[in-house]
């Protein structure tokens, strides 16, 4: 007879070491394969991927830099199954793109223009590898594959059409020449983090959107007085500064044209030009990954705003529900959406999953969360009937659409926390807890100037000695994880109580300032950026975006399994102050964490980014994105394959060529058992 299996440890594995090395290191055990990588053929008719930049026809490509990823699970008939566990759809965000004065040099042949204009040729490559890919994957013998030429692949590109949802679907701030009505918009950009509605719907965050476009300096709106001035320096561009690729100066077609936000045209209203375009971007884009005949709807009552992932509340029949969002700039907000609407189960599995989104995301209250000293806090609705929004002095809202394409203003005006950039935000299955990533912060000083704010009992550190130095009063390098429990009334309550359950840090840094959660040699990590709860293990997965310890360790991934609010202790920092005296702040610490409940489980190549996570539902397969390894490449090398600083995943055996590629990667465990054992 054969043995009986060993009971299931979860954490059980043997926590990694830190790595500098150009691959994958999961735990021994385990196995990481690369299965979809930039560049792959989605469609039976496009050639495999050369990656010798002279590949083209991105459209029915794989695009780059993969980041959040949800898994939607296909049945052997392919119909939408919540059991399947050995073929399913990834939805996968292709945020960006590696570049360097301009141009993505690793997609061109030469590296590319880096001056303007750009050829049109280098552009329409550029376009086609941001978006969102729905690519099917099948396992079989226990071997992972994406499915070239299924009839599920599609490309959402930042070309494509896209409805506007919710309160600023027809307002005149989203008129452009695409959409006279304001009803809809070309493309969506920069799509960072994910989350999965109830109803079995992909929802993708329109991250850093605003630096793609350009507005000219002498552009006539700029008249001191025009709102849309103040709305443009709020999301962080100013008028005459370059776009991101330079894509405006490709041609006179309008797919160039768009990124350029000045006024050309002569209308009133902005329906001959595209000086509004830059107000249809920064949502929360609901799209059905089983469906590709259904136009994504920009779900614009959740707010605009660099988007990171959107985490729904447990849902309670009856009840409304909650979505969590952070909005990743330095010192930016939290925000709660609460849905007008109440739970009906019903729902989960409807027949139009984007008519379900209609019901429950477009008609709801905005929030911005306000953290107090004591460990409380409180949710402040973003209404043009709240007197702080209604009254406030800098810009004048004209109505709810004016509110939530420029939530940054309207949560200014109800004087909500700043935080140290709040990237991932996921929810802790075991007790309903809001766990919040806050990334880091260079903009976080004790005495502070310019853009800079001091720090607060939420967002605490303000040190910088990392590399065990003295410098103080340089921010918060290594970022934290913060966690809200609601009050009594759960989704749609106004108070919370907080604490921050892990802080960032090097495990040789001081334990009194800086390591307080006194992580060890084989757990300490630095700028938490993913964040996402196993539905199947519970486990919390932490997944870093780090520059500041990328000299010890390239980007990691960490298993957790945290306590709740308020387990650990009051803790108080005292920042000298240069005129003498101290700053002295109270913040809450969670309880520490022992080697058995936080471990590192796995290190990336060099140069990338650890995000995006799902698994099959039996938690045996679990999917995980490498983002732009190699990243610190020069453009100048791009001839010489031996200055690349990656050159995964070729490297290990994946596809053709040396160009490094951001790619899905899948993790199973050798003995069959769940992620994470
Ligand atoms: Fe796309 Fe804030 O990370
Ligand atoms: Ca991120
Ligand atoms: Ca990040
Ligand atoms: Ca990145």
């Amino acid at each position: 007879p054969a043995a009986p299996a060993a009971p299931e440890k979860l954490l059980g594995f043997s926590a990694v070491g830190k790595s500098l090395l150009d691959s994958v290191v999961v735990p021994a055990g385990y196995t990481a394969t690369a299965i979809y990588a930039l560049g792959d053929p989605l469609d039976a008719a496009t050639p495999a991927y050369k990656n010798d930049g002279s590949d083209t026809g991105f459209e029915n490509r794989a695009g780059d830099h993969h980041d959040g990823m949800e898994w939607f699970g296909l049945d052997a008939d392919g119909k939408a199954s919540d059991s399947a566990i050995a073929r399913g759809l990834l939805a996968v965000n292709h945020e960006a793109t590696t570049d360097e004065k301009l141009a993505s040099f690793f997609l061109h042949a030469g590296g590319g223009t880096t001056t303007l204009p750009r050829p049109a040729a280098e552009v329409d490559k550029e376009t086609a590898i941001h978006g969102v890919a729905i690519v099917e994957v099948r396992a079989a013998a226990g071997k992972w594959e994406y499915q070239k030429g299924s009839a599920f692949n599609r490309r959402l590109t930042c070309l494509s059409e896209i409805e506007i949802a919710g309160p600023a679907r027809g307002n005149r701030l989203l008129v452009t020449k695409y959409s006279a009505g304001g009803t809809k918009t070309r493309g969506t950009l920069n799509n960072c983090g994910t989350g999965k509605t109830p109803w079995g719907s992909f929802l993708t965050g329109e991250e850093n959107f605003a630096g793609y476009f350009t507005r000219a300096a002498t552009d006539d709106l700029a008249r001191g007085n025009d709102k849309s001035v103040a709305a443009l320096r709020r999301y962080g561009r100013n008028q005459g500064a370059a776009s991101r690729h330079g894509w405006e100066s490709a041609g006179a077609d309008d797919k160039y044209q768009r990124w350029n936000n000045s006024k050309t045209g002569v209308s009133a209203d902005g329906s001959d030009d595209y000086r509004n375009e830059l107000n249809g971007m920064g949502y929360i884009v609901e799209l059905d990954a089983y469906d590709k005949t259904a136009l994504a709807r920009k779900r614009s009552g959740l707010g605009r705003f660099a988007h990171e992932s959107a985490a729904f509340g447990k849902p309670v029949a009856g009840a409304p529900l909650a979505v969590y969002m952070g909005d990743d700039s330095r010192n930016e907000y939290i925000y709660k959406y609460v849905s007008a609407a109440n739970w009906d189960a019903a729902d989960a599995r409807p027949a139009n999953r984007l008519a379900a989104g209609d019901k429950y995301l477009d008609n709801g209250k905005l929030y911005a969360a306000k953290f107090n000293a004591d460990g409380g806090g409180q949710w402040i609705e973003l209404s043009v009937a709240n007197p702080l929004v209604a009254g406030y002095a800098a810009y004048a809202f004209a109505d709810q659409a004016d509110v939530v394409v420029n939530a940054r203003l309207a949560a200014d005006a109800v004087g909500a926390t700043k935080m140290d950039r709040p990237e991932w935000c996921s929810v802790n299955p075991a007790n309903g807890e809001v766990y919040f990533c806050l990334t880091n912060n260079s903009n976080r000083a004790v005495e502070p100037s310019g853009a800079q704010v001091a720090p607060d009992s939420a967002n605490p550190r303000a040190y910088s000695d990392i590399k065990g130095g003295a410098s103080l009063q340089k921010g918060n390098p290594n970022g934290h994880i913060l966690r809200m429990k609601e009050g009594a009334a759960g989704a749609a309550a106004g108070i919370f109580s907080w604490d921050v359950y892990l802080f960032g840090a090097e495990a040789s840094a001081d334990p009194g300032k800086v390591n307080l959660s006194a992580l060890a040699g084989d757990q300490d990590f630095s700028s938490p950026d993913g964040i996402v709860f196993s539905a199947a293990t519970g486990i919390c997965w932490i997944q870093t975006d780090d520059g500041a310890y990328t000299d010890v360790s390239n980007c990691m991934m960490l298993a957790a399994m945290p306590g709740q609010v308020g387990d650990g202790q009051k803790v108080s920092l005292s920042y000298p102050k240069a005129g003498g005296g101290a700053l002295v702040l109270d913040t809450h610490v969670g309880k520490a964490p022992t080697r058995d409940n936080l471990k590192r489980f796995l290190v990336g190549p060099v140069g990338c980014e650890i995000t995006g996570l799902c698994e099959t539902p039996d938690g045996k397969a679990m999917f995980v994105n490498i983002q732009h390894p190699g990243e610190s490449t020069s453009h100048l090398d791009i001839a010489d394959p031996a200055r690349y600083t990656s050159q995964w995943p070729g490297n290990a055996g994946y596809g053709a060529g040396k160009r490094p590629r951001s790619a899905t990667i899948v993790i199973t465990k050798n003995d069959g058992g769940r992620i994470g054992s």
